[in-house]
């Protein structure tokens, strides 16, 4: 049921995959209510060994295949076929800061086991990968899900510009994903160490819009997503910058900021176009677009403050399969 030059092909156990995680830029939380999103895939990856077994187990624990929340739900997917599988995940992305660490696995583990069912579209492998997050998660779009499947620098609900990849769909609820060029620059971003969690973040800010001024922030949020994709386009730093800390702002109104991430911003301030949290927020991660030349100074003041900094690069390349161990 493979085709097209991008499917995932078909391949017999065992099999490894892997999958990058992403980075936010603008639009998190609003996208999960129909707004626009830009993100890129990261340079770092969540790689998975899958094998056939007598039972299933995660990184040697049986209990995990009924307890680990996506490795539960890659399970119960029709599409998974028999739950006899063996799987090992090694990852280099942080967990549980806002980094995509669970969207890789769900797209590196779906990728492997679709490829045991006889190979899958990239576009379905990203409606399944999705299926599997929201299912573990119980609220979400499928950004991150998308960034882990297809690689590079994308946006979502953004219609005006870039080339249309896929939808993914939930019920009525529909996301347009579109690939949009790199424009080339380097990206820091520091882990702040607190951790949180999505499920959680994403439901306060759904209560919080429901206010009556909900409708206006998130037509504040769609402005700063829609003018930041055109000034990503033209490549305008400056812009980008301004509009990173005017969408952080408005994170910071619907409650997802968190005192630690303001110190980092503030860190950052001095050596960045912009800076903002990135993914769900309270706690977690941000990401700074530094001035040009200061990348490694940038990195040097954030683990100072206290984070766990680091470079990122957009990753071209999506979920794989790649050579079996
Ligand atoms: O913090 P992360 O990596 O789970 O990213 C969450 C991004 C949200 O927009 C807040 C939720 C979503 O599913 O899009």
């Amino acid at each position: 049921m493979s085709d097209g030059p991008d499917a995932i092909p078909a391949g017999d156990l065992p099999l490894s995959a892997q999958a990058p995680g992403k980075c936010i830029v603008f639009g998190e939380h609003a996208v999960v209510h129909g707004g626009p999103e830009l993100l890129f895939a990261i340079d770092l990856a969540t790689q998975v060994i899958v094998r056939r077994a007598p039972r299933s187990s995660l990184n040697g624990d049986p209990e995990a295949a009924g307890e680990h929340p996506y490795f539960r739900a890659l399970l119960r997917q029709a599409w998974a076929g028999p739950a006899d599988l063996e799987v090992r995940a090694i990852s280099r992305i942080p967990r549980g800061a806002g980094l995509g660490s669970s969207a890789a696995l769900c797209a590196a583990l779906s990728c492997a086991v679709s490829a045991r069912g006889g190979g899958v579209p990239r576009a379905d492998l990203a409606q399944r990968s999705f299926e599997v997050e929201k299912a573990a998660q119980g609220v979400g779009s499928p950004g991150d899900t998308s960034a882990a499947v297809a690689g590079g620098f994308l946006t979502v609900n953004a219609a005006r510009t870039g080339l249309a990849l896929w939808e993914v769909h939930d019920g009525a609820a529909r996301w347009e994903v579109r690939r949009l060029p790199d424009p080339g620059w380097v990206w820091v971003v520091a882990h702040s160490g607190v951790p949180r969690s999505t499920g959680d973040a994403v439901r306060a800010v759904g209560s919080r819009l429901r206010a009556a001024d909900g409708p206006a922030l998130l037509a504040e949020f769609r402005r700063v997503a829609e003018e930041g994709i055109d000034a990503v386009e033209a490549g305008d730093r400056a812009a980008v910058g301004r509009l990173m800390r005017r969408n952080h702002e408005l994170l910071r109104e619907v409650g997802v900021s968190h005192p630690r991430l303001e110190e980092l911003l503030r860190a950052a301030e001095p050596l960045s176009e912009g800076a903002k949290l990135t993914g769900a927020g309270a706690g977690g991660s941000i990401v700074a677009l530094p001035r040009p030349g200061s990348e490694t100074e940038l990195v040097r003041r954030l683990a100072r403050a206290g984070a766990l900094p680091f470079v990122v690069r957009p990753a071209t390349a999506g979920a794989s399969l790649v050579a079996p161990p």
